[in-house]
């Protein structure tokens, strides 16, 4: 005869079945009439099938501020756990729009908490899904201690595990801080936003008239502040992001990256980059052209592309081993580098340097930008960061200096004294302190000034300096590059030298830490 069903089964059973119900049937038709999913659609498509796993799913918020007791979700507006991505753990948390917003409260804040906690003890990485009206107003300072309980976490964790923020909806004030400090921050367009202060406080306070979109939407933070890395047209694509990222980075910073089996042979090289530099060196071509014929095929995975993007930041795999790509574009401003340009490089590279992921460096930079406002703007903070974190990298650190090297530009772009392991120039490189007719207008005034014919002069003094410098065999000759390679060799070149570099062993003098000329 059938047992009855012990009533604190049935009980359990209830209770989470009140848990998955977050905020209602109504609430979460209204998110799915926005285009967005819930929160548990979204676990469901970061993991791997059947790999959840929910901690502390029974939490509500303590306290009765402002009527709060009238009404208790269970999960207090978060979802928290681990899965499995590619078969290697995750530990993630992911807002719950449809209970009080998302927004943050004391307990919501322990539940994130928790995990950050747990990631970090385990060396997995941590994923933030982020839907939320922020600090939830009904309590006041302690969830605004909660956030500050966060951002502590995200700052000390930085460099230990790889933090990802994915955004799925609003963010709004200080909140905006937790995905700053964290790797990689995904947004999807139409849809997320970030401001630390939104229209209606900017229209009183300053009087400007904005939309929220064009304040802080996926466009705005991609092309204008660089405050997104990647933007993406739907969620399901953005959880698809976090996944394909992932697979690039080692879980923790005691990790080497995982190997992938390329899709290409080692040996496979493109004939067609010999004749990639145009032969008038005030031509452009395109750098990511270069990078994709170097690479193993459809592996580049391009970081803040639409920002500064006379430079390049991205990871790629060659030969199967996961690098990290810094360059110029020479088809954007010149390949010139602004404070943009440096904040961006420096950030990437202190990210590889983080989690043990090789630098190569592709280098054509006539030099930094001149100007007033660059100047003005910091420039020269701006461009120490660059090289601090060059310097600073004890990773691998392979350069190609595929044309222009100049003045500053030489060396902050990985240049040889600054550590970098090896150096190839290609027989297009040109490496100097000034382009040929500025450093004849300084070198000859004079003599310029005095000739019959001051043009043909200048003409003449400029060519007898380029042969001179503007080319490879000088830098060789001082042993300030390695070797001179043509094109087509570069990735068979940069392959052998990951080989040989795996080994690196490049300890830092002890400190409590350097002060990064932020
Ligand atoms: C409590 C909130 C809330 C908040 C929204 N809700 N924001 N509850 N605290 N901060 C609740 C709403 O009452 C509503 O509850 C539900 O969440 C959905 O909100 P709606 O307004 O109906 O949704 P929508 O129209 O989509 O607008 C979403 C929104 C808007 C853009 C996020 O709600 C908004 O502007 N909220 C305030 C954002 C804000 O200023 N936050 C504080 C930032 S300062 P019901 O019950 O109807 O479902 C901050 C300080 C952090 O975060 C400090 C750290 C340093």
């Amino acid at each position: 005869m059938p047992q009855p069903e012990d009533p604190r089964i049935l009980e359990l059973r209830k209770m989470r079945a009140q848990a998955l119900a977050g905020g209602g049937e109504e609430r979460i038709a209204k998110q799915h009439a926005k285009g967005k999913g819930s929160a548990r659609e979204r676990i469901e498509g970061l993991l791997d099938p059947g790999t959840f796993n929910e901690i502390e799913p029974y939490i509500t918020h303590q306290g009765d501020e402002m009527g709060l007791l009238k009404e208790k979700f269970l999960g207090d507006g978060v979802i928290t756990g681990y899965g499995q991505i590619d078969g290697r753990t995750v530990y993630f948390y992911s807002q719950d729009f449809t209970i009080y917003g998302g927004t943050l409260s004391e307990m919501q804040s322990h539940k994130i908490c928790r995990v950050m906690d747990l990631a970090v003890r385990n060396g997995t990485p941590f994923i933030s899904l982020i839907d939320s009206g922020g600090a939830r107003i009904q309590e006041g300072v302690r969830s605004m201690g909660g956030y500050a309980e966060i951002f502590r976490r995200n700052a000390q964790y930085s460099g230990v595990i790889p933090q990802i923020a994915v955004m799925l909806g609003p963010c709004a004030g200080g909140a905006a801080y937790s995905p700053a400090l964290q790797d990689l921050v995904i947004m999807v367009e139409k849809q997320s936003f970030m401001f630390l202060t939104g229209p209606e406080v900017i229209k009183a306070v300053t009087g400007e008239v904005i939309d929220a979109e064009s304040l802080g939407g996926a466009e705005v933070h991609m092309a204008v502040s660089g405050v997104a890395h990647i933007s993406v047209p739907s969620e399901q694509a953005a959880l698809q992001t976090v996944r394909r990222y992932l697979a690039y980075l080692p879980s923790n910073n005691v990790e080497n990256p995982p190997y992938h089996q390329p899709a290409s042979l080692p040996t496979q090289v493109d004939d067609s980059l010999n004749s990639i530099i145009p032969l008038d060196p005030g031509e452009p071509y395109i750098m990511h052209q270069v990078i994709e014929k170097i690479i193993d095929p459809g592996s580049f995975f391009e970081i803040q592309a639409a920002w500064a993007r006379n430079a390049i930041v991205g990871l790629a795999r060659i030969g199967g081993h996961t690098v990290g790509i810094v360059g110029q574009e020479p088809a954007v401003m010149a390949g010139v580098i602004d404070i943009d340009a440096s904040d961006k490089m420096t950030r990437f590279v202190r990210f590889c340097d983080c989690f043990n992921i090789p630098l190569v460096t592709f280098v054509d930079s006539p030099g930094f930008l001149p100007g007033i406002a660059q100047e003005h703007g910091g420039i020269i903070r701006h461009g120490a960061k660059l090289l601090y974190a060059y310097s600073e990298a004890t990773v691998p650190k392979i350069c190609v200096i595929t044309r222009k090297a100049y003045g500053g530009a030489y060396v902050v772009m990985s240049s040889k004294y600054l550590g970098t392991d090896v150096t190839y120039a290609w027989p297009s490189a040109e490496i100097a302190v000034l382009g040929a007719e500025g450093a004849a207008n300084i070198l000859f005034k004079k003599q310029i000034e005095s000739a019959a014919d001051p043009n043909a002069e200048r003409k003449k003094l400029a060519n007898e300096y380029r042969e001179k410098f503007n080319n490879p065999y000088y830098a060789a000759s001082t042993g300030y590059v390695d070797d001179i390679i043509e094109p087509r060799e570069t990735r068979l070149k940069i392959i052998a030298s990951l080989s040989a570099l795996r080994d690196k062993y490049s300890p830092s003098p002890p400190r409590k830490h350097g002060n990064i000329p932020v």
